[in-house]
């Protein structure tokens, strides 16, 4: 759609609107503003490869929202302002397809795929084959329909033959085009499919936000994908970034009696079709071959290379190239004969619930852990997996002799998919919750609107320990040496019994444990000194305050200059602070009203660590002021932590994924999926740690 020898015109176009910012663009330039923002949209969404900064785009974006806001008359339904939609949607109606959409028939190894090769020459004859390779996206199936260029519906699987009709909420993907240039091509009503997902970085964020409200995450990306479409409110499915990849042409209709477009004679030139006319296709991913041993060693490739991608992909899929010979070979009513789908390994495996335990952790949060006879899912034994609550147990009706479908999604936590309620015994035991805590016995509570059950007892010895694992920790105090075996043996034995006591700790009985040489307690000893002249927003972590993570933990140290100024701070106070919100702010209020706390951080600076904020995060000075960085792999001379505290103290800012917003990947040993990402996108500069360390020195 955008030739590269375009692309100096559309930076002129860019330039002289920008220019034109600050007198105000007449509505006469609409069109012109929203071809330039279509064509920034596609650099970023689909060519991952931007080439104005996010700020520049959002000053034309709201330009063009004034001459909108201005000129009501001049709004079209493709206009990039158009994708944002205000209403809740009130029902997903259910939408005939134009052509039913089938699935795929599976196969699983190098024989399945000879076996598929030998039916289709078989039906095809003495007709030259070709086969083209893909990846096979794991997300939920939609179609597109566009008519004269416009997207005019999008619609889910549902039965194959109607589903539900998601348009508003596709609309919110920037993937997807709100309008192609079909009639190029003399096409007037299009018919395409595609697979809508979550990239793991997303999905990984998303789950993390779950769990952060006391809620179940998701057991894989696919899930989070089709649940997002099935949303009410379309504000809602713009923040979960959704992304769509487009694989299958599988309806068009001409203009006029034209001839079909050359390019869709091929499969392999369809996807590039797909990709001019401005969607996301695998166009950069497929693969052409002539025999099936080639196409079985690129699935085997691909397989080995699955976990680098950015998102979930569970096999290939195989098609036939020639469009021709695909009619010719016609379907059955489940799935075309001119396409197998091979499945990777999977990672799923079914296994019996053989108990369930009940652990404290560190805020007194009963969680259930079901036991599983030990599976392999992945390459990785499982044999315990984390329930979350009552409701979630409740909810995917779990029963101790359960057969359950668990699954490991990529690098993410295993999880329960279902229970296999179709082989129980009627000897499965329904799981009963504790009323008690496991560990203190006092009486557990929950929170009306909460899903946990909580201990609340603070002497709790579980939470007593896990408190301290969490001081202790490496994104909190970073006290090498110590680990959670120790807390847990230092406090079994009486040594230990809160967290000042880690400063007060008498090494000569230590000396009289096994497995502590005089090197191990002397290391001990000075990694409990370090972690005094720790800053103050580790010390704030390290407190462990509910909802309080790390970078709420920058924003409190950063608000005062010493700790104890919190206990004169107002909730309404707190809630003026970056990302405060009532919640967090409750939270913060009750931990500097609770005496033993403050009598706690009283022990503690009498103990010498720092409680003021002797230097307070100064952004924007240095050397690196401005520029955004990130660590992937192993640094072989700088620890992450310090790397991360050096770009911070020169003026730069660390940042937890790869995206078009990061300006340097400082790569290490063994670098995996962000670097490959990184490499995608062209602005990024990928260097090592001894670049890192010459820019430090610049
Ligand atoms: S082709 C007639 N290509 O896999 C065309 N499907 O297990 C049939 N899928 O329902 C589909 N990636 O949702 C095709 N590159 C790809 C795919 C793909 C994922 C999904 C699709 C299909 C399911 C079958």
């Amino acid at each position: 759609m955008y030739r590269k020898d375009e692309t100096p015109v559309w930076m002129e176009r860019t330039q002289s609107l920008l220019q034109a910012l600050k007198k105000g663009i007449e509505s006469s330039k609409i069109e012109e503003v929203r071809a330039v923002l279509r064509f920034h949209e596609h650099r970023y969404y689909i060519m991952s490869d931007p080439l104005v900064s996010d700020f520049e785009y959002d000053q034309l974006f709201k330009a063009l929202e004034k001459i909108e806001k201005e000129n009501p008359n001049l709004i079209t339904p493709d206009s990039p302002t158009q994708r944002v939609a205000y209403e809740l949607t009130k029902e997903f109606p259910t939408v005939q397809h134009l052509v039913p959409m089938l699935s795929l028939d599976n196969s699983y190894n190098a024989e399945d795929l000879l076996d598929f090769d030998r039916k289709v020459r078989e039906l095809a004859g003495l007709a030259p084959i070709s086969y083209c390779v893909e990846p096979k996206f794991d997300g939920g199936s939609i179609s597109l329909i566009y008519e004269n260029d416009k997207l005019v519906r999008a619609a889910t699987r549902g039965d194959g033959v109607a589903g539900d009709e998601v348009t508003t909420n596709i609309r919110q993907i920037h993937s997807v085009p709100l309008s192609a240039p079909f009639s190029k091509f003399g096409i007037q009503q299009a018919e395409i499919r595609g697979e809508v997902l979550m990239n793991k970085e997303n999905f990984s964020r998303y789950n993390q936000s779950l769990t952060a409200q006391g809620l179940a995450p998701l057991a894989n990306p696919r899930n989070a994908a089709t649940g997002t479409l099935r949303l009410k409110d379309p504000r809602e499915v713009v923040k979960r970034n959704l992304e769509v990849f487009v694989y299958h042409l599988s309806y068009f209709s001409l203009q006029q009696e034209e001839q079909s477009p050359a390019a869709v004679q091929s499969h392999a030139s369809t996807l590039e079709l797909l990709w001019d006319l401005g969607f996301r296709s695998p166009a950069r991913e497929k693969k052409v071959f002539n025999t099936i041993q080639e196409v079985i060693e690129y699935c085997s490739t691909f397989e080995v290379i699955r976990d680098t991608l950015p998102y979930e992909i569970d096999g290939m899929v195989i098609k036939v190239n020639e469009v021709a010979l695909q009619d010719k070979l016609g379907m059955t009513s489940h799935h075309p004969r001119w396409a197998v789908a091979f499945k990777f390994k999977a990672r799923q495996a079914t296994t019996q619930l053989i108990g369930i335990e009940f652990q404290v952790g560190r805020t007194g949060a009963v969680t259930p852990v079901a036991k599983l006879e030990p599976v392999a899912v992945g390459g990785v034994m499982v044999s315990s997996i984390s329930v979350h609550n009552q409701e979630y147990i409740a909810e995917k009706d779990l029963r101790i002799g359960d057969h359950v479908l668990i699954e490991r999604a990529g690098d993410v936590i295993p999880q329960i998919v279902k229970s296999l309620t179709e082989v129980r015994t009627g000897q499965e035991k329904q799981i009963q919750f504790p009323m008690s805590c496991p560990v203190c016995a006092s009486k557990l509570y929950k929170e009306e609107e909460e899903a946990v059950w909580r201990c609340i007892n603070i002497e709790c010895p579980a939470q007593v320990i896990e408190r301290i694992i969490h001081f202790v920790s490496k994104d909190a105090l970073d006290i090498r040496g110590f680990g959670e075996a120790n807390v847990r043996k230092f406090v079994e034995l009486g040594l230990l019994r809160d967290i000042p006591g880690i400063y007060t700790l008498d090494f000569t009985q230590l000396a009289s444990l096994e497995g502590f040489g005089k090197k191990s307690i002397e290391n001990l000893q000075q990694a409990i000194e370090l972690s005094k002249n720790q800053p103050l927003h580790r010390l704030i972590y390290a407190l462990g305050i509910r909802y309080v993570g790390e970078t709420t933990a920058r924003t409190l140290a950063n608000a005062v200059n010493h700790l104890l100024d919190f206990q004169s701070y107002s909730e309404e106070q707190l809630q003026q602070l970056e990302d405060v919100g009532v919640k967090v702010a409750g939270s913060i209020y009750e931990f500097f009203k609770n005496a033993d706390n403050i009598s706690m951080l009283h022990d503690l600076e009498k103990l010498g660590l720092t409680l003021r904020n002797e230097k307070k995060d100064t952004p924007a000075t240095g050397n690196l002021s401005g520029k955004t960085f990130l660590f992937t792999g192993t640094l072989s001379t700088l620890k992450r932590s310090e790397a991360e505290e050096m770009v911070r103290a020169n003026g730069g800012q660390v940042v937890s994924g790869v995206s078009a917003k990061l300006n340097y990947l400082v790569a290490g040993e063994e670098a995996g999926s962000k670097l490959e990402k990184a490499k995608k996108i062209p602005s990024i500069h990928i260097i090592n740690e001894q670049e890192f360390i010459n820019l430090l020195g610049e």
